[in-house]
């Protein structure tokens, strides 16, 4: 893997970097959905991405709804540990079969956007440590049994998961723009 210039970093970058965005101006999003191959992979892909949005949204949403009283911790600990640990394990699984199949495919299809696959490459290693850390904070969470400690590893669990939220929906927008572009175009899949 290349060395990521700090420009592109995922906690610094606000959209996919001039550079890469070759193929997305000739594909741009706006007509994928109308692309005769698009019910293939591209549909598929984007289907996961919106899996990982929404079970970030519901653990976010009943991290809020426990620290305000409205759902039970016996209720909210289990919906943690299994949406939790699944996230985990289909996050985990995503992100191998792109580095070892799909990017490189990618990359050799369109050798002049190949960096920007090395770019999201760079961001499942930064990804990587912050699922370490949503496993940390939910762990925290689960393993306290008096009210009160519970709710300050909710709080600090909810910041994290934020940062978490915020870094992931990043590096799915423009993987979304990297990739769903050369896989029309290839008609790859
Ligand atoms: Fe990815
Ligand atoms: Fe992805």
């Amino acid at each position: 893997m290349d060395i990521v210039p700090p420009a592109l970093t995922l906690a610094d970058r606000a959209a996919l970097p001039e550079e890469f965005r070759l193929i997305l101006a000739e594909h741009p999003r706006e007509v994928w959905a109308e692309h005769r191959d698009f019910n293939g992979l591209a549909a598929f892909w984007l289907e996961r991405h919106l899996a990982f949005r929404r079970v970030l949204e519901t653990l976010g949403a009943e991290t809020r709804r426990l620290l305000d009283g409205q759902i039970a911790a016996e209720a909210y600990a289990p919906r943690l540990s299994r949406l939790g640990s699944r996230l985990i394990g289909d996050l985990m699984g995503h992100h191998q079969i792109e580095d070892e199949v799909y990017f490189p495919e990618l990359a050799r299809l369109e050798p002049r956007i190949a960096r920007g696959f090395d770019m999201l490459d760079a961001d499942h290693h930064t990804l990587h440590g912050l699922i370490d850390r949503f496993a940390s904070g939910a762990n925290a969470v689960l393993g306290e049994t008096v009210d009160a400690a519970r709710r300050d590893a909710a709080g600090r669990f909810l910041a994290e998961l934020g940062a978490f939220e915020r870094q992931l929906i990043r590096h799915l927008e423009d993987e979304e723009d990297l990739v769903l572009p050369v896989v029309l175009k290839h008609r790859v899949g």
